[in-house]
C-alpha cells in the first residue's frame, strides 16, 4: 500500500491549460475542474474543506461564507489581477494568504481597451452586426458615422499599471491624454505617459473617450452613475474593462437611448455572465464577456504565475505576488 500523500491538496475552480496541468501535478494533489463546471459559492463551501490551497478565478466569489469551513486553507491564488471577489479581511482572519496576477497582463488588457474604445468610436460591432444581417446594399456617405479617436482627449479613471499602458498608447494617436487617480502620479512617470492629472469633475467634462480601469471595491460601487454621465460629453464614449460594479449600468442605458453619450465599449457587467437586457438591445454599445487579458500568451502567463504563488504559498515561503 502507498502511503498517504504529504504533497498539500489543492483545488482547481477553472479549466486551466496542459502547460499548467503538468505543473500542478508535479506539486500537488489537486482536484482538477477540467470540464469547467461553474462552482457557485455554497458549492465552493462545501467542496473546500480538507484542502491546503485554492487556485481560482475572477468568477468566484471567496467570502467569509465559503472559508467557513475550510479549516485547512492556507493560500487562495487567484488568476486575476483584480481581487474584488475574495473577502481579503475574512482571509486574513483565518491567516490565508491571498495572492494575485499583476503584470504579466497589463498589455495584453490596455491593448484591449483600447480595441473595445475604438470599436465604439468606429461603430465596429454594431456595423457588423447591420453588415451580417443583409442590411448593406450601397455605400453612403453618411453610414455608421463614429467619433474620432486621433487627437481627441482621452480620459483615464484609475491610473495604475494599465491605466499607464493606456497613455502611452495615447501618444500614438496624437491624443491629449488627461487622469484622475486617489493620488498624482510622479512627475517623471506623468511625462512618460504625456498625461496630466485633472480633477474628477474635470475628467468627466472633458474626456472625449474615457475609460474606467480603477479596482472595484465596495467604496466605489457605481462611480459613474447620473451625476457622472450627465457631466459626459453628449459626443463621448465610455470604456469599461476594470468591473462591472463600478457602473450604475441603467443609468448608462438611459443616458445611450437618450443620446447623452455617443457609444459605449463594455467588457465587464455587475452581473457577470448576466448582462443586463437593456444594454443587449442597444445597438451603440460595444460588448465582450470579460476578455480583457483574454491572449494565448497572457492567460498562460497569468496561469503559471498563479501557480508559481500556491506553491511558494503552501511550502510557506513568501510569494512574489501576495496581495494580503
Ligand atoms: C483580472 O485579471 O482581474 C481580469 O479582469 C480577469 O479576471
Amino acid at each position: 500500500m502507498n502511503p498517504p500523500s504529504c504533497r498539500p491538496r489543492v483545488l482547481v475552480t477553472r479549466a486551466v491549460f496542459p502547460e499548467h496541468l503538468e505543473r500542478i501535478r508535479a506539486h500537488f494533489d489537486a482536484e482538477l475542474n477540467q470540464a469547467d463546471v461553474p462552482i457557485d459559492a455554497a458549492d465552493l463551501a462545501s467542496r473546500l474543506h480538507g484542502f491546503d490551497g485554492l487556485l481560482c478565478a475572477s468568477g468566484d466569489r471567496v467570502d467569509a461564507t465559503v472559508l467557513a469551513n475550510a479549516t485547512r486553507l492556507r493560500g487562495v491564488s487567484t488568476i486575476s489581477v483584480g481581487t474584488n471577489h475574495i473577502d481579503l479581511a475574512a482571509c486574513k482572519a483565518r491567516h490565508v494568504v491571498v495572492t494575485n496576477t499583476p503584470d504579466v497582463l497589463t498589455e495584453t488588457t490596455a491593448d484591449f481597451g483600447w480595441a473595445l474604445m475604438m470599436a465604439a468610436a468606429r461603430r465596429v460591432t454594431e456595423s457588423e452586426h447591420w453588415l451580417r444581417a443583409g442590411h448593406w446594399e450601397r455605400w453612403s456617405l453618411d453610414q455608421f458615422l463614429g467619433v474620432d479617436v486621433h487627437h481627441a482627449t482621452l480620459g483615464i479613471l484609475g491610473m495604475g499599471r494599465i491605466g499607464q499602458a493606456l497613455a502611452r498608447r495615447g501618444a500614438g494617436f496624437a491624443m491629449n491624454v488627461i487622469y484622475h487617480n486617489r493620488s498624482r502620479l510622479p512627475g517623471g512617470i506623468e511625462q512618460e505617459c504625456r498625461a496630466r492629472y485633472v480633477t474628477r469633475d474635470e475628467l468627466f467634462a472633458r474626456a472625449d473617450h474615457l475609460i474606467l480601469v480603477l479596482p472595484y471595491t465596495r467604496e466605489n460601487h457605481h462611480t459613474v452613475g447620473v451625476p457622472e454621465l450627465a457631466q459626459m460629453k453628449r459626443t463621448a464614449t465610455l470604456t469599461n474593462i476594470a468591473r462591472g460594479g463600478l457602473i450604475d449600468e441603467d443609468a448608462l442605458a438611459d443616458a445611450l437611448e437618450g443620446g447623452r453619450l455617443a457609444a459605449a465599449g463594455l467588457d465587464v457587467y455587475e452581473g457577470e455572465p448576466t448582462i443586463n437586457p437593456r444594454l443587449l438591445n442597444l445597438a451603440h454599445v460595444a460588448l465582450t464577456p470579460h476578455l480583457g487579458s483574454a491572449s494565448r500568451d497572457t492567460r498562460r502567463a497569468m496561469g503559471m504565475l498563479a501557480i508559481d504563488n500556491l506553491i511558494e504559498t503552501l511550502a510557506g515561503r513568501e510569494p512574489p505576488n501576495r496581495v494580503s
